[in-house]
């Protein structure tokens, strides 16, 4: 690790999981392109993130991130967006409903687009192509014009981001997010679903709550919290040269932001302590993630902390455990009590999907629902006992009907896989089982 940094010092360090660039002069010119268009994103609001985050970290607010796998150029479009965007803050509802607690919504959108992949190659049929490695590289269709990485693409992942970042912020401040309209879609939820019944309770004290307030006098007419709600962006941090474009000195406090999204984190694959991603995001100042999987030791962990938030800022830095339902009660506590001891203060929070996935025997890479509640459950618990706050909770979700992930009230078995499998990458919970998930947890949590 360099004791300098700038945006450019990753470069000095073994960088993991990225692309073979045919031409490394045309990604430079497209990087300096890049580099002269506007940011996404305002450094103060990633400040106020971290703010949020902090709230998270005293125990004082939930955290709930959720999105796409790996965005794709192909399936942009608006009805897409708003369908993400509804299933999540319909979460947000149930779960802030349940705890009385604040729910800080960051979405992996608007930017998900680099993936990082188990093998650098993908064999069929004797023919080896380089592997998929998100639309912002290359295309998944197996023929080796599509698998080369191409940079222009890297330009088409700025416009989609900004284009999203875009409707985004018009949902959210334009009426779209209005409470009673978000409860009356759970409401929907509850009338339709056969695991819907179960959570009338929760539903119908939120309409009591909501009549309540009325009753009052705070509408969304003079209650702007009714009508609006703060959505944040975040993705994976993997290809440091789009990054890199994208970091800007912010002019209010003088310091670095990577301007591409509010929150950044580091994948399982890219966390070595030494590497050019923990370099790159050490300096920066938003609030980042990184992921904490199998291979990670206590002492890996907190050496994580060490770099990333030295300063130990509440807020600054959240632990994404995903150790797989049969390994988090082995595998989580030696990490939480190492933490904890060398007092770094960070947000908790548990990715149930990644360490959850497996081949069905229809050849469907998928995940089980019960594993992914069962991941999320022990998470709490585990929490709970040592005395830390499980604040945050992370998945993979899309709003549409799709049938990616097995089990839920519509009982998606693996025969129904092909029916409606159109992620590019991993497994998403459809639009119900991520209503029945936030509905579980938010029971789960009121009973803590
Ligand atoms: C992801 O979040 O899509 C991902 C690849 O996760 P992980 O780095 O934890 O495997
Ligand atoms: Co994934």
């Amino acid at each position: 690790m360099q004791n300098e940094w700038s945006p450019t010092s990753w470069r000095q360090c073994p960088a993991e999981q990225q692309p073979d660039w045919p031409d490394e002069e045309q990604v430079s010119t497209v990087l300096k392109e890049i580099s002269d268009l506007p940011p996404l994103v305002f450094a103060g609001e990633a400040r106020t993130l971290r703010e949020q985050l902090a709230e998270v970290c005293n125990g004082k607010a939930l955290l709930l991130q959720a999105g796409d796998c790996a965005e794709s150029f192909d399936a942009l479009s608006a009805d897409a967006i708003r369908d993400n965007l509804k299933v999540i803050l319909q979460m947000a509802v149930a779960l802030t409903y349940s705890t009385g607690l604040p729910v800080v919504k960051v979405g992996r959108i608007a930017g998900q687009f680099a993936k990082p992949r188990s093998s650098p190659t993908e064999t069929q049929d004797d023919l080896e192509l380089p592997s998929f490695r998100g639309h912002i590289v290359n295309d998944p269709d197996f023929s080796a014009g599509s698998r080369e990485a191409n940079p222009r693409r890297l330009l088409q992942a700025y416009h989609q981001s900004a284009s999203t970042l875009n409707l985004l912020r018009a949902f959210t401040r334009g009426g779209f997010a209005n409470l009673a309209q978000v409860h009356s879609w759970n409401q929907e939820f509850v009338a339709n679903s056969p695991a819907g019944e179960h959570y009338r309770e929760i539903a119908d004290g939120i309409t009591n709550a909501l009549a309540f307030m009325k009753a009052c006098g705070v509408t969304p007419v003079n209650s702007s919290a009714l009508n609006e709600v703060d959505f944040y962006t975040s993705h994976e941090a993997l290809l440091l040269g789009y990054e890199e474009a994208l970091t800007r000195i912010d002019s209010t406090s003088g310091k670095w932001y990577d301007c591409s999204a509010h929150m950044l984190w580091i994948g399982e694959r890219t966390r070595q302590i030494n590497g050019a991603h923990l370099e790159f995001l050490r300096g920066v100042e938003n609030p980042l993630g990184c992921k904490i999987g199998l291979t990670a030791t206590p002492n890996d962990v907190v050496k994580i902390c060490e770099v990333l938030n030295p300063e130990s800022i509440p807020g600054r830095l959240t632990l994404i455990s995903r150790f797989g339902a049969g390994n988090v009660e082995e595998s989580l506590p030696p990490i939480v009590d190492a933490v904890t001891s060398a007092g770094h203060p960070v947000v908790w929070a548990c990715d149930p999907m990644h360490g959850n996935t497996f081949t069905s025997s229809s050849g469907h890479k998928t995940r089980h629902l019960d594993d992914v509640l069962a991941e999320l459950g022990q998470f709490f618990s585990i929490h709970q006992s040592l005395g830390t706050w499980a604040g945050g909770i992370h998945v993979e979700l899309t709003g549409g009907n799709v049938t990616e992930c097995l089990g839920g009230a519509d009982k998606v078995s693996d025969d129904d896989l092909h029916l409606r499998y159109e992620t590019m990458c991993d497994p998403r919970l459809n639009a119900s089982q991520s209503l029945e998930l936030a509905f579980l947890v938010a029971e789960q949590l009121r009973q803590v």
